[in-house]
Parts: C-alpha cells; structure tokens; sequence
C-alpha cells in the first residue's frame, strides 16, 4: 500500500535521505527506529509532502500510484496522514473548529457528506474521551499551551477521525505518560485494519509491546541499514546502534 522506492532527498544542499526503500502492506503497521538526526522525520515529512525538501532520486507510492507530485493537501485527501513530532500550535483557530474542518473536508474527499454540528460533537466528544481529551482543551486554540502529552492525545484524537488510509506516526509516545501511552497506543490499535497501514516512528520498544509492529526497520544517516520483525526492537533496546550505526557510515 505504501511503497518507498530509493528515496533520496535533501534540504538545501545538504543530502538526508540516501536510498530509503521500504514498503509497508496494507493491515501491517511498521516501525523505524534509528538514532537522532538519522533522518525520520525527514522521512515522513517527504512522505507528507511538507515543503522545503527536495527528492533527487526515488519514488513514494500511495496504492500504486506517485504522491510525490501532488501538494500535501492532495495527499491528505487521498487518505494520508502524519502525526507530527513536534505539533503546531494555531492560537487563532480553536482545537474544535480545527478538527471539525478537517474532518468534513476529508469526508468530502471520500465523497461522503458533510456532519452537523451536532453529529460532529457527538463524534468528537465520544472520540476525545475515549483517548482522555479534556472538553475544555477541545474549546482552546489548536494546541495552544497545551503540554507535550496533550498535544501527543489531539495527534490521536485527530487520526481517529479523520480515518486516514495510512498514518504515520512520529514520536507519538515521547512526552507521554504510562497511562496515556496505553490509551493513545489503543486508540491506535482500534484503527488498525486490513485496509489500512501504518508507519510508527519511534525511540522506545516499550511503544511496541502496545502497538505490536509486523516489521521493525533501523534508520541510520539516511538509509535503512536493518530491517525484521519485533524481536528486532528488544535488541536494539538492550545493545542501543552500535551493531548497526557503523554499517551506514
Ligand atoms: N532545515 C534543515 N536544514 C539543515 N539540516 C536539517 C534541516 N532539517 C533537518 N536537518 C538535518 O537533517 C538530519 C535529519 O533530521 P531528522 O529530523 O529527520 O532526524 P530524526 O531521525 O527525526 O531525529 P530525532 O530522533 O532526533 O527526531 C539532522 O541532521 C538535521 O539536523
Ligand atoms: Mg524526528
């Protein structure tokens, strides 16, 4: 369902990818974990279409068919989504007006209608508490002040209804408690599906006992240099890149 084909790709003139291929099957959720600066988030960055990267090589298929021609938007209405590492704050614009917007203009795309007020609330309000959102941070700015663990639950809260084909998670679990780990990584698990994929960026296996991975792939200095399965991640956890990280070099 999503295919990575020997991406390469920069920021200014500065390479960050070097050769990424990996192909992630629809029901599969796949994890990348690899050390910092190794290029992750570049990684679902170039996937989400953010500007200011440049692919000089390689190719990113949705379904079988090249996204990387079409703006982010596009993108996202063909069912892709990106939980950010770092999420943006909007002061201007209030968490549910954000959310309402986003998730009427993605049923659009699939050409379903758009809700009523009130059946978006009843949506939102259901969703959010399953995923411990506070009312009163749905009705402030688009995570405005809200803590790192909060910010990390609206990511979620906002997967869970837009319905994305593939999501992509990055770091989703830094900054989170023990017991909104839990709670994001189940609300991860009940979108899990046989149509839809997903690529989990993260530093720690604890994640993954959660949200168990089909495949486990090290990043290092802009390519894949190991890919296996879950056992993978509990080897990393105990001997940390070192067997990994020279090989890239
Ligand atoms: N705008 C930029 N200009 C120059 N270098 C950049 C820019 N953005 C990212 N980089 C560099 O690209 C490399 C990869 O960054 P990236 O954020 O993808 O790493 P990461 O694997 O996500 O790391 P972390 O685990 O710390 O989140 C880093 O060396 C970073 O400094
Ligand atoms: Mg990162």
């Amino acid at each position: 369902m999503l295919e990575i084909r020997n991406l390469h790709a920069r920021i200014g003139d500065k390479e960050i990818l070097k050769g990424v291929t990996l192909s992630v099957k629809a029901g599969e959720v796949a994890a990348i974990m690899g050390p910092n600066g190794s290029g992750k988030s570049t990684l679902s960055y170039v996937i989400a279409g953010r500007e200011g990267y440049e692919v000089t090589q390689g190719d990113v298929l949705l379904d079988g068919v090249s996204i990387l021609d079409m703006p982010p938007n596009e993108r996202a209405a063909k069912g892709l989504f990106l939980a950010f590492q770092y999420p943006l704050e909007i002061p201007g614009v209030t968490t549910h007006t954000f959310l309402r917007t986003a998730m009427n203009a993605q049923r659009k795309a699939r050409g379903e209608t758009e809700l009523t007020t009130a059946d978006f609330m009843k949506v939102m309000n259901a969703a959010a508490g399953k995923l411990g959102v506070a009312r009163d941070m749905l009705r402030r700015g688009l995570n405005v002040g809200f803590s790192g663990g909060e910010k990390k639950r609206l990511e979620v809260l906002q997967m869970a209804l837009l319905e994305p084909r593939f999501g992509i998670l990055d770091e989703t679990d830094s900054g989170l408690d023990i017991d909104a780990l839990r709670i994001v990584a189940e609300g991860v698990n009940t979108l899990r599906s046989p149509e839809r994929g997903f690529l989990v960026i993260t530093h720690y296996q604890r994640l993954l006992d959660y949200i168990v991975p089909d495949s486990v792939h090290v990043l290092s200095a802009g390519r894949i240099v190991k890919s296996g399965g879950k056992e993978l991640a509990h080897e990393l956890e105990k001997n940390g890149y070192r067997d990994y990280v020279a090989t890239a070099a």
